[in-house]
């Protein structure tokens, strides 16, 4: 039987399940697109689980829950940008990312945005492809004593974008 998944509002209190499925998900997920330093520079952006609390809080923070368990998280930050995109290894290739950005890009088209903007890891690059994204940036992101590659990519929201179709 699939696993439950549902959608609800950041809680100040998923700061450290959400620290931890960051850390899980760059670890996990990125191996064939980054090494190990750069694995470590990326999710130490966690590691000052303060600053990352407050950074979840300042944007519009969505966690996907599978079975009542954290299973992904996206930010928007500003109304048009995903700041934050994370899937925990264990649920990843079920549908959840698919899930979080339908419903930032649902939210962000019903404040008023006409575009969302992503800087899209290697790993992510054609989830996003996948959803209309596309590309405009290549990136080099200094970091600790590496460099992280990323693309700026664009998806322009249409009329018909998240209108139910009968
Ligand atoms: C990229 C990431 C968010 C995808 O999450 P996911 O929950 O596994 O993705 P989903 O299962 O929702 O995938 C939805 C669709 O995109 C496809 N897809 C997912 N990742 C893909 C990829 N790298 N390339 C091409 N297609 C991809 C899936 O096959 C699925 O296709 P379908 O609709 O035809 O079934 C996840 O791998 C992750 O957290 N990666 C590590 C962190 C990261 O890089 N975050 C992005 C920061 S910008």
């Amino acid at each position: 039987m699939s696993a439950r998944l549902s959608l609800r509002p950041y809680l100040p209190a998923d700061a450290p399940v959400l620290a931890a499925l960051f850390r899980a998900s760059i670890l996990d997920l990125t191996g064939e697109d980054y090494d190990e330093e750069q694995q470590e520079a990326w999710a130490a952006a966690a590691d000052d689980e303060a600053a990352f609390a407050a950074r979840l809080a300042g944007q519009l923070t969505l966690v996907a829950l599978k079975d009542g368990a954290p299973a992904g998280f996206v930010a928007l930050k500003d109304n048009t940008h995903i700041d934050l995109l994370y899937v925990h290894p264990d649920a990843a290739g079920a549908g959840v990312a698919r899930a979080l950005c339908d419903a930032a890009e649902a939210l962000a088209k019903g404040r008023g945005a006409k575009a969302v903007t992503v800087d899209a890891s290697d790993t992510a690059l054609g989830f996003f492809q996948k959803r209309g994204y596309e590309a405009h940036r290549r990136n080099m992101v200094p970091l600790a004593d590496t460099w992280l590659g990323n693309t700026a990519m664009k998806k322009k929201l249409g009329d018909n974008d998240a209108v139910p179709r009968h």
